[in-house]
């Protein structure tokens, strides 16, 4: 079964090194090309948008692939929606692999925020020092707000023009530590955690250890995505994978698109 991953998550790439290692399955791996130096799992991997949904229809198309397994990150709302035309267009099964959202405990803070505008306008006017922790795209946003310190965190370095003005950036690509994001949070005198909601183990240290600190979080929320059948985790996916393969057996080539 030849299988699309949309990756660029820690489960795509688990899910595309498990389909590796099983010789029913041909899985390509793709990633947007966003990070210097990616990860790259086992089998093939391709990098670089597609064009859109129709120039992701015509590349799906060339390359014969019988089903989508869209492992992008929760907050890469347009690549998924063009996997569900795509599969609709093609009428090829489609999983969105997606890490559950983390939900607040006993002593959070947290302040949800629509989008990265929302999450500036949330931060007030009073100066504080934040920890930006969104990634290196959005960033540019928080321009708007150079009242504040800003200790940025992300894999790859920011655009420097788009920096705002008080802002030091650490580069590291995680997984992090309670004890590390203490002391990161100490040292720096944080006052406002601003995160994504991104669901999972590696990135949620910091969450617990603003928790721990009583310091508030602005939580972006998720965008919305359009409806598709959805699991949490790669045992999932591979089981769904399982099950498509047997009912492939079961219908004409025609039927399948090929
Ligand atoms: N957004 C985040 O916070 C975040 C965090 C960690 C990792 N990531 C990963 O980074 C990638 C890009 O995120 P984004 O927020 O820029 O997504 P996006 O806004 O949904 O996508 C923008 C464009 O990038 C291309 N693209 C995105 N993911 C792709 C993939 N896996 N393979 C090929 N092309 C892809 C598509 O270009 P075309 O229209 O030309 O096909 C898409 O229209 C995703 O793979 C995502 O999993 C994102």
């Amino acid at each position: 079964m030849r299988v699309l991953i949309l990756g660029g998550t820690t489960e795509g790439y688990a899910l595309a090194e498990a389909l590796a290692r099983d010789s029913r399955f041909a899985a390509t791996y793709s990633l947007a090309g966003r990070t210097k130096t990616p990860l790259l799992p086992g089998g093939a991997t391709r990098i670089g948008g597609f064009g859109g949904a129709q120039g992701l229809i015509d590349w799906m198309r060339g390359e014969k692939i019988d089903a989508i397994v869209d492992a992008t990150h929760p907050y890469a709302a347009r690549i998924s929606a063009n996997a569900v035309v795509a599969a609709n267009a093609l009428d090829l099964p489609l999983l969105r692999l997606q890490r559950p959202a983390w939900v607040p405990a006993a002593g959070d803070d947290w302040h949800e925020a629509a989008d990265a505008n929302a999450a500036v306008t949330a931060l007030g006017p009073e100066p504080r020092t934040v920890f930006l922790t969104i990634g290196r795209t959005e960033v540019a946003a928080f321009r708007a707000a150079p009242q504040h310190r800003y200790l940025i965190r992300s894999v790859d370095a920011p655009e420097k023009n788009g920096l705002p003005p008080r802002a030091e950036v650490i580069l590291h690509r995680g997984p992090f530590g309670l004890d590390d994001e203490l002391s990161l949070m100490r040292a720096h005198g944080i006052g406002v955690v601003v995160s994504k909601n991104a669901g999972g183990e590696a990135a949620h240290a910091k969450i617990r250890a603003a928790r721990q600190l009583q310091i508030p979080v602005v939580m972006i929320a998720r965008p919305p995505l359009p409806a598709a059948p959805e699991c949490r985790d790669v045992e999932a996916a591979l089981a769904w994978l399982q099950d498509e393969i047997t009912s492939a057996h079961g219908r004409e080539p025609s039927e399948r698109g090929v």
